[in-house]
């Protein structure tokens, strides 16, 4: 079976078309940073413009990428929720209009069961039942996940997303969006144990997460330095840099080890835009191979929004008999557990 997996929840314009639930024949991601970056974080407004502008093209590339034509994918997968509604309605529509021309099934998909199944795209793919740690611009949760379609969630943020943090430090040391990718660069050349910021743990057994207080913690610590005169200034945003990342990866490795613990997991899936950090991957592999607990993170390129993991999470409804029709609509909020 052949899906056309679509995603415009955020500000990428991502198709791609996956064979089986498992085979990658085309994956596109056309990103809207250029737009968003001045602004230091996403207009919706721009977001949606920009997908109405480029989703007949990027459509037409993965056909033409997997060497097909329209009448040879089987069924169309779009993203209903979480994410921003004028952005989401261009996917929908779009995947409307092709299931009604095309005459093929239609399936709306939640966005986080899709970052959750990107890791079975790879050749190595966790047993059921596991614990998925997704870590995102928008979200930050902890489920156990028992089967295809089977989600418990264990913990989730009580404020900003992981990524959502890492986004708003950068703009506050004035480096851009997204702020993933530059920050993990900085604080390579940073020291982690230089600032000493909190970690918030919550109450004793919470699974949930708490940023606010580490974002203002870092806010109030950069005022103060700036305040001050004859520092380094590229040596202290290194280090202002590392330490962040360091308590946001401490808080995400203490929980999701926790987690493991409390349903007595064996395998961990990490996945997310935030899952492309390499402090992460690495000092969460090392922890997790001290504990023997098998760790699987998708390659970077399906960490990130993209298309193909909604037609991964398509791929397994349909077997079940799953499709929606032309009333499909977008959900702004759309918990996991709720489908
Ligand atoms: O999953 P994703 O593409 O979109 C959402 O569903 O939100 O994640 C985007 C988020 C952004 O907040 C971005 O700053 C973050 O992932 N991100 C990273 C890195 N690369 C992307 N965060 C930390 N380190 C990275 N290398
Ligand atoms: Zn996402």
């Amino acid at each position: 079976m052949i899906i056309l997996g679509i995603d415009t929840s955020c500000d990428d314009t991502c198709t791609a078309i996956v064979e089986d639930g498992k085979r990658l024949l085309s994956n596109i991601v056309n990103s809207q940073v250029i737009v968003h970056h001045r602004y230091g974080g996403v207009v919706p407004e721009l977001a949606s413009r920009e997908h109405i502008r480029n989703i007949v093209w990027v459509v037409r590339e993965s056909l033409r990428r997997a060497h097909l034509n329209s009448n040879d994918i089987d069924a169309i997968a779009v993203t209903v929720g979480p994410g921003l509604v004028g952005a989401l309605l261009v996917g929908i529509n779009f995947a409307k209009a092709f299931s009604y021309a095309n005459n093929i099934p239609l399936i709306g998909i939640n966005h986080l069961e899709g970052h959750i199944l990107s890791i079975f795209l790879e050749k190595r793919c966790p047993p059921f039942p596991f614990v998925a740690l997704t870590v995102s611009g928008g979200h930050t949760n902890i489920y156990q996940v028992r089967d295809f379609g089977d989600y418990t969630v264990l913990g989730q943020t009580l404020d900003d997303a992981a990524g959502e943090a890492f986004d708003k430090i950068a703009k506050l040391l004035e480096l851009g969006y997204p702020g993933g990718p530059v920050i993990e660069k900085l604080a390579a050349k940073g020291r982690p144990e230089a600032a000493g910021f909190p970690r918030a743990y919550l109450s004793k057994d919470s699974l949930d997460f708490s940023f606010s207080g580490l974002k203002t913690a870092v806010a109030l610590y950069v005022r103060k330095w700036r305040l001050q005169k004859g520092c380094d200034d590229k040596i202290k945003i290194a280090d202002i840099a590392a330490s962040f990342q360091a308590a946001v990866v401490d808080i995400l490795i203490d929980k999701v080890i926790a987690a493991a613990a409390q349903v007595g997991a064996n395998s961990v899936v990490l996945a997310g835009g935030v899952a492309r950090n390499n402090y992460l991957r690495c000092n969460l592999q090392e922890v997790m191979a001290k504990r023997e607990i098998d760790l699987y993170i998708p390659s970077p390129e399906l960490c990130t929004d993209n298309g193909a993991m909604i037609a991964v999470a398509a791929y397994h409804r349909i077997i079940k008999g799953q499709g929606d029709d032309l009333t499909l609509d977008a959900r702004s909020r759309f918990p996991l557990d709720q489908i």
